[in-house]
């Protein structure tokens, strides 16, 4: 697949108005997702949570790819219509997790490197198969006293670009996601050297690796107060930090950012994306690709009940809708309120 054909599908992925579904929590994330609202995390409850999700009337106005995890890309719909195929029909792009997970990097306290790159090559080629149009890599860097070394930096930066690379090859536009993590009780400065220093290392070897930039994604954190700060920065003051890190090191010839959650509040990830946009035009589309920011109202209100779908897949598609405004700097709090 050239170029124009894996740039196609990342414009599609932020095209006006739309965002991502991150829906690709691991057996062991999901289950953490499901015991907060005290549900048992069986392979059916997984399949019927997604469904409802997936299913979602008219919330193709608002998302434009979902990412699957390896087990709910092989699962399908109540018809045995395949997921990725009833997405696809629904003009949703179906796309999928290839990463195996951080794990604790050798020599490294505190510190970790996402493993998966063995064997990837034939495992991107079988999700190419089973339908998938896009991937996407995690790199997980802490913020604490010595830390990110440089080391933990640079060995995620090198694995993120050989995955990139590989996505590529197999015609699959690689997500490209570096996330500082938020926790701690660092101030927006610190989060802002950190993440600087770690997207200038990825492009660095994106770069060296002979990666297209017009055919892949940027997932990157926002440039947050730590959440155990005492003093938390204004939307203004994220929104300020989180484009001017962006500036600094993401070349224009990437189509599009797609920020994860992380942890904030379904409406502060909205809010700070919405800031963002009205401060635009940028060189780059921004847009999201939220997990728990999107997922959370809904998985309250449908609390593993076949009789409650109706209202998951309502609180849903209001959280769609209100991340589709702040796509274009048009989302007001006042917004969250009125008749979804
Ligand atoms: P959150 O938006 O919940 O951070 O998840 C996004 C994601 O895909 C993390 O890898």
């Amino acid at each position: 697949m050239g170029v124009e054909e894996l740039q196609a599908i990342a414009e599609a992925l932020v095209a006006p108005g739309k965002g991502i579904l991150a829906a690709d929590e691991s057996t062991g994330t999901i289950e953490k997702r499901f015991d907060s609202i005290g549900i048992e995390s069986t392979e059916g409850q997984r399949r019927a949570y997604r469904h409802m999700l997936f299913t979602t009337a008219g919330v193709e106005e608002y998302i434009s790819g979902v990412i699957m995890y390896d087990e709910t890309i092989r699962q399908s719909g109540g018809d045995g219509t395949p997921f990725a195929q009833l997405l696809a029909a629904k003009g949703i792009v179906p796309g999928i997790k290839v990463d195996k997970g951080a794990k604790a990097l050798a020599n490294a306290p505190g510190e970790k490197v996402t493993e998966g790159l063995d064997g990837l090559r034939e495992r991107l080629n079988e999700y190419a198969a089973l339908g998938a149009k896009f991937t996407k890599w995690r790199a997980v860097i802490a913020i604490g006293p010595g830390i990110p070394s440089q080391y933990c930096t640079w060995t995620n930066a090198h694995a993120l670009a050989r995955y990139a690379a590989l996505s590529q090859e197999a015609g699959l536009v690689p997500i490209v996601e570096p996330e500082v993590l938020m926790d701690g009780d660092h101030d927006i400065e610190t989060a802002l050297r950190v993440t600087s220093r770690v997207q200038n290392a990825v492009f660095t070897e994106l770069h060296d690796q002979r990666v297209e930039l017009e055919g892949m994604l940027l997932k990157p954190n926002m440039v947050l107060s730590g959440y155990d700060c005492p003093e938390q920065a204004s939307d203004e003051e994220v929104a300020e930090r989180t484009l001017h890190c962006l500036r600094h090191n993401v070349p224009s010839a990437v189509p599009g950012i797609v920020f994860l959650s992380g942890g904030q509040s379904d409406e502060d990830a909205t809010a700070r994306l919405n800031v963002m946009n009205a401060r635009g035009p940028h060189p780059w589309e921004l847009s999201f690709s939220y997990g728990r920011a999107l997922q959370a109202p809904s998985l309250k209100a449908w609390g593993g009940d076949p009789e409650r779908v109706d209202a998951g897949q309502r609180a849903f598609y209001h959280r769609a809708k209100m991340n589709g405004a702040a796509r274009s700097g048009l989302y007001a709090p006042a917004m969250e309120t009125a008749a979804a």
